[in-house]
């Protein structure tokens, strides 16, 4: 039988991460969003694309939550995008109510599933998430380092040439410009970065992958929806066929990497249980600076949260 993934937020990055899931065949997926019929046309064009593209996966789009009952997974997208000038963190309050709200509807349905958050401002939404449900941490886990990582070896790729699929990287912290991405890992085809590029090449990589979501909405209008729709749906994959992959994913810290009860982006292995490892680093004292830098501002937007 298949699994059954609900995706809440018909929008770019749920409606990429549902084709996606669809794409895999390993679950049918319930498309949800408040605009009406907005979500059912999504589906039925989806399910148009099954005999193209070769999956039998049913895709139902809906308004409610009743077709959702027992999700194995439930990922959250609803919420608005940044604009041209904006900041993530512009968007807290008015995603928070809107995460709280889809949060209780949905776990209301589906006591059981795991929580995927990609909604924005992305570590504050994972706190929001979390305190709408009673769940343990490890079945709340947020999408951003895939995203960040992926970039990360997009630029790599672009300045050296080589195939991304040798490319290994990493990107931790918070999903702000503050992000870390940690050069001290990164490799292609196995030989470190720092041996195949000069330091301030890949300094301008860094930057632009910290920057990575404010070009894309400076040239589109919007956040980008195919790489966080792609992303989101490898860790779908990994949770529902329980692959245990080791993915850098959003998850509760309680005293990993020096820091207690703070989401933070981090090493983990994602399997049918969640979060079922946080993987620690050796990080190297300039990376746990800017690790410790990228904290304190996620603090921040937790904090006003209330
Ligand atoms: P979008 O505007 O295309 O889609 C959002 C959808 O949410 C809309 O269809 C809207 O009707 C729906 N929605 C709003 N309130 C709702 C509610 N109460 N119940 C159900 N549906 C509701 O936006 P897009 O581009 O898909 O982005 C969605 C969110 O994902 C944004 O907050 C964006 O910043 C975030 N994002 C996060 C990334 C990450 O790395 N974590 C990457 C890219 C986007």
């Amino acid at each position: 039988m298949r699994a059954k993934v609900t995706i809440i937020g018909a929008g770019n990055v749920g409606a990429t991460a549902a084709q996606e899931v669809a794409r895999g065949d390993y679950a049918d997926v319930i498309l949800v969003d408040i605009i009406e019929n907005y979500p059912q046309g999504k589906a039925l064009d989806m399910n148009e694309s099954g005999p193209v593209l070769g999956y039998e996966a049913k895709i139902t789009g809906s308004n409610g939550y009743e077709d959702t009952a027992g999700s194995d997974v439930v990922v959250i997208t609803s919420g608005k995008p940044r604009a041209p000038g904006m900041s993530r963190d512009d968007l807290v309050t008015t995603n928070q109510a809107i995460v709280k709200s889809v949060t209780e509807q949905a776990v209301a349905q589906s006591p059981d599933a795991i929580l995927v958050v990609v909604t924005n401002p992305l570590d504050a939404m994972c706190h929001v998430a979390k305190d709408a449900c009673d769940f343990d941490s490890q079945r709340v886990v947020g999408m951003a380092g895939i995203l960040d990582t992926a970039r990360f070896r997009a630029f790599i790729s672009f300045e050296t040439g080589a195939s991304v699929r040798d490319i290994q990287a990493l990107v931790l912290g918070g999903h702000g410009d503050q992000m870390v991405p940690v050069v001290s890992a990164t490799t292609v085809g196995g030989i470190p970065l720092t041996s195949l590029v000069s330091e301030d090449r890949i300094e301008s990589m860094v930057e632009r992958t910290r920057k990575g979501g404010g070009e894309i909405v400076n040239l589109l209008g919007t956040s980008a929806w195919y790489a966080p729709g792609a992303a989101t749906a490898e860790m779908v994959a990994s949770i529902v066929l329980d692959q245990k992959r080791v993915l850098p994913c959003t998850a509760l810290l309680s005293g990993e990497y020096g820091v207690a009860d703070l989401y933070m982006g981090v090493p983990v292995t994602l399997g049918s249980k969640g979060v079922e490892q946080i993987v620690e680093l050796d990080l190297t004292d300039s990376e746990k600076a800017e690790f410790a830098g990228s904290v304190d501002a996620v603090r921040d937007v937790v904090s006003i949260l209330g």
